[in-house]
């Protein structure tokens, strides 16, 4: 039977979870970015595809990698994290159909055979699974702190010179430092922005 999760879970996931700029000096081990995984891999994406993939960026080496494509303002903050997960999709997600969604082959074709059907899907699943990841995260008692800004080309040309792979968006991964945060940003009321009919 199920009922609506706690209201101390709702809060660690959404209600009181914050975005991180800055991060506690505890490092994150390889055997929580597995089960961040292995939670967030259940959520939804179209016809089963998958085309989220993802990079963890622990050492040092390799975030200076990261380094050139940041802007300005996200450089310290990646730099200091102790993880920091490229968010990528599989332009080419589609040629694992066949074991992902056996049952309906034709799906694999469909987008073989039209590259903007396959980039707008890749893309757009990739963004959920990201949020999935965030959410997974959060749920396991991690924090994160999301960021766009940054060069996708210059990244892409660092990490996925096959352009197969490009980046979607990059999340720092850590122990949250609560003084690095400031007043919380309002959202929009119900009756803002959305409508029942
Ligand atoms: C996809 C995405 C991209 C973001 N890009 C950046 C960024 O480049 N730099 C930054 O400092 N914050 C970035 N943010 C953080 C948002 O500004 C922040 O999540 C939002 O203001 C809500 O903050 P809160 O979670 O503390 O309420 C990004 C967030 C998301 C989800």
């Amino acid at each position: 039977m199920k009922h609506a999760i706690s209201d101390e879970a709702l809060a660690q996931i959404f209600l009181e979870a914050r975005t991180y700029n800055g991060w506690l000096d505890k490092p994150v081990t390889d055997e929580q970015l597995r089960q961040v995984y292995d939670v967030m891999k259940w959520g939804p994406t179209s016809a089963n595809g998958s085309p989220g993939r993802f990079v963890f960026v622990r050492s040092p080496e390799v975030k200076e990698r990261l380094r050139p494509a940041l802007s300005s303002g996200n450089v310290e903050k990646t730099m200091a994290a102790p993880v920091t997960v490229i968010v990528a999709y599989d332009l080419q997600f589609y040629e694992k159909l066949p074991q992902l969604f056996p049952h309906k082959p034709a799906m694999r074709d469909l987008y073989a055979s039209n590259a903007q059907l396959a980039e707008e899907t890749a893309r757009r699943n990739s963004s959920l699974q990201g949020a999935y990841l965030i959410i997974a995260a959060r749920a396991l008692g991690l924090d994160c702190g999301p960021m766009s800004g940054f060069d996708n080309a210059k990244l892409d040309e660092e990490f996925f010179s096959d352009g197969v792979v490009r980046s979607n968006f990059l999340c720092n991964i850590g122990y949250g430092d609560p003084a690095s945060f400031t007043t919380r940003l309002p959202r929009f009321e119900f009756h803002d922005v959305c409508t029942l009919l």
